[in-house]
């Protein structure tokens, strides 16, 4: 096969080393909807919820963990809904092992009951104050209740890998005997390793046959790395977020395990692989989350190539610098000009606009791009196609085609929070409205609308400069659009203002786009110009 036609290139230790796995499939049981939205200071409505339920299930998961209905009687609610919802994931809810919890779950109609008591003696002496055996029988009652009920059960065996190994034998033993689906194996405080993790799954494995799920937590950055070990040992299922979020440093994260299990062990899963982008990005809109940008899989730089040395390699073919291609897991490759570009990166960028500068020419943008990012600016592609103009002595006038004429913005208590724009563009005057989720959201909305429903809004950054409630905001606005070519630009502005601030600088990025999509002309190449 053909190095370009393969969308893999990891490393071939793993193949040595782990084997294939052509014939397993691991269930992928997703908990964004439950410990996903018990990452501190994240609150979604049933609304949230629903569309969230809806992405995952088009992206595949097997199961969809969706709260913990005896929480509040909107938490029941919003389980209900999901549950009614008519999806083809298995819907789960989450329960201690006491009747009312388990009653709740019963009444909102959830097709798996994921029951869970711990079993280390730090809970049992601190949390619980109850004896092993007090524990045992109260993780056999919920099983034997949820089973009685219809329901598939899962247990969690909570703060498992701190707990005795002789125990936990007892414990799967037990609810294996009172017929209990599946055995979770909680990395609650997210305190094993991988070595240390295989070795708890192959004990469990020596006296039980139940399907062995784990949940591992992040506190020491190892989650993704632990359920791959756990699968590697014979875990038949792994609890997942979006993005890894969840409580304190957050969950394995789902696309990370995913690829994981496709690239090393070579193993199913019934995920849509293209869709985990458009996941993420839902999910991190929806809680307020952001995604670090150099998350892996989903982080903004995570297919993003700077150095020239990388981008030469990637020029030549992209698995020099890439394990994974980007069209894989629903994303693009970007090179990005700045301080440690070479000249192959600017001539890539520059092909794609059509523009084919002479060799000096492309020497001399490459170090103005440098010295611009040495002087602290971002070099957006409008900077970029500007600087190409510059060193053939042609003109860059005329980069404000845009004029703002008037601006509203209502918001409120009880109240959809709306904004009225009036732009003059190209000599004709637009005036739209839009609504969104607050001013600025709706303000940036009714600009796009007025201009060209194609152009979106890549990044929105609001910074205070100074304390207090009259403090200067700085805010940076990246707007992009696909047509002609491919094309971003950034707008920044300081003010006391949030809103209007907000504004300026998507007026500043706004024009900076239309004049770089200008300038490239319809067919994505450089418009024909004079001098
Ligand atoms: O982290 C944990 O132990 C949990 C349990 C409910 C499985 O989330
Ligand atoms: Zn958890």
């Amino acid at each position: 096969m053909k190095e370009t036609e393969r969308s893999l290139f990891v490393s071939p230790y793993n193949e040595a080393v782990l084997g294939r796995h052509p014939d397993r499939k691991v269930r992928i049981f997703d908990t964004t909807l439950r410990d996903g939205e018990q990452t501190p200071g994240v609150a979604l409505s049933t609304r949230d919820k629903l569309q969230i339920a809806q992405v995952l299930d088009d992206l595949g998961v097997d199961s969809i963990e969706a709260g913990f209905p005896v929480n509040s009687p909107g938490e029941f609610e919003a389980v209900k809904a999901i549950a009614d919802a008519g999806l083809k994931a298995k819907i789960c809810a989450l329960n201690r092992c006491n009747q009312a919890d388990l009653d709740a779950s019963i009444k909102a109609e959830v097709d798996e009951a994921h029951v869970f008591i711990a079993t280390s003696d730090i809970h049992l002496t601190h949390k619980l104050r109850m004896s092993r055996e007090q524990v045992l029988e109260k993780a056999v009652w919920a099983v034997d209740y949820a089973r009685a009920h219809g329901l598939v059960v899962e247990y969690s065996a909570e703060d498992a890998t701190r707990t005795d190994i002789g125990f936990l034998k007892q414990v799967i033993r037990k609810v294996e005997e009172a017929k209990a689906d599946r055995f979770d194996v909680a990395d609650t405080v997210g305190s094993i390793t991988p070595e240390a993790m295989r070795y708890i799954v192959r004990e469990l494995r020596s006296v039980s046959r139940i399907p062995i799920a784990v949940h591992c937590h992040n506190d020491f950055g190892l989650a993704t790395a632990n359920s791959l070990a756990a699968v590697d040992a014979g875990a038949e299922q792994v609890h997942v977020t979006v993005n890894g979020i969840g409580e304190r440093a957050g969950n394995a994260s789902l696309e990370e395990v995913v690829m994981g299990l496709h690239a090393f062990f070579g193993i199913t899963t019934g995920i849509d692989t293209t869709k985990l982008m458009l996941a993420s990005k839902l999910v991190s809109r929806l809680t307020g989350i952001t995604v670090q940008p150099n998350k892996a899989i989903v982080g903004d730089n995570a297919f993003a190539h700077e150095s020239g040395i990388h981008v030469h390699g990637i020029l030549g073919d992209a698995s020099t610098y890439e394990p994974i291609r980007p069209d894989v897991v629903g994303r693009d490759r970007k090179i990005v000009v700045g301080k440690h570009t070479g000249v192959h990166s600017v001539e890539s960028r520059l092909k794609e606009y059509g523009f084919g500068l002479t060799k000096e020419q492309l020497g001399m943008v490459t170090q103005r791009v440098k010295k611009l990012a040495e002087d602290g600016k971002q070099v957006d592609d409008a900077e970029l196609l500007a600087l190409a103009y510059d060193v053939q002595g042609k003109s860059v006038e005329g980069q404000r085609p845009i004029r703002l004429e008037e601006f509203t913005a209502i918001t409120g208590f009880n109240f959809t929070p709306t904004a009225t724009i009036s732009l003059i563009v190209d000599g004709e005057k637009r005036r739209t409205s839009e609504t969104g989720v607050g001013p600025i959201d709706a303000a940036l909305k009714a600009m796009r609308s007025a201009v060209s429903k194609g152009i979106t809004l890549d990044e929105f950054r609001l910074e205070a400069i100074t304390g207090g409630s009259d403090s200067l905001c700085q805010v940076t606005v990246r707007l992009g659009d696909k047509e002609p070519a491919p094309v971003s630009a950034i707008g920044r502005a300081v003010g006391p203002d949030i809103v209007t601030t907000s504004v300026d600088a998507a007026m500043e990025a706004l024009n900076r786009l239309l004049w770089a999509k200008a300038q490239i002309g319809p067919a994505g190449g450089p418009r024909a110009r004079n001098g």
